[in-house]
């Protein structure tokens, strides 16, 4: 099967991209369907999927609480995360379960904290934990476009931050 970059919401792209230079950041081979690959360039660990759809670049960190993504499970177009349990829609950037920890939605519903089936709820003691749990935002996923040159997958990455001058 040929290797093409997935449609993806054009609303969701990661700032800094438009008008940069693609990178090479696989090859396709590297990366075949059901795979899922992290690379990094400079301070930006990028997570790239080959899902049903095609390929997608997300940032490789949930847009919840910042873990690696790729240490998650794949399923068809779905993350999800090692930490929280929730998962994401590589489709669509949103969340289609929310993290055990509840918090706001992309819209800024609240959803309270939950258990998987078989384990205890979780109990919450009030406090600034729980505060800061409970106004913790996840946010839709952020994409950099991809586009496949031949063998090769690129993708639009935003311009490396330099540190201050020394
Ligand atoms: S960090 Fe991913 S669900 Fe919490």
């Amino acid at each position: 099967m040929d290797t093409r970059a997935a449609p993806f919401p054009l609303e969701l792209t990661a700032p800094g991209t438009a008008d940069v230079d693609f990178s090479v950041l696989l090859s396709a081979a590297e990366l075949p369907v059901g795979a899922m690959r992290r690379v990094t360039r400079g301070d930006l660990d990028i997570l790239l999927v080959h899902t049903p759809e095609g390929v997608v670049a997300v940032e490789d960190r949930c847009p919840h609480m910042s873990a690696p993504l790729s240490l998650g499970e794949l399923e068809g177009s779905i993350v999800g995360c090692p930490l929280h349990e929730g998962r994401f829609d590589l489709r669509t950037g949103n969340p289609v379960q929310m993290p055990t920890t509840g918090g706001l939605d992309p819209d800024g519903r609240y959803h309270p904290t939950w258990s998987p089936a078989g384990r205890e709820p979780k109990t919450d003691p009030p406090g600034l934990k729980a505060e800061a749990r409970r106004l913790t935002r996840v946010r839709r996923l952020r994409y950099f476009p991809v586009r496949i040159a031949g063998e090769r997958i690129e993708v639009a990455l935003p311009p490396v931050p330099r540190g201050p001058a020394t």
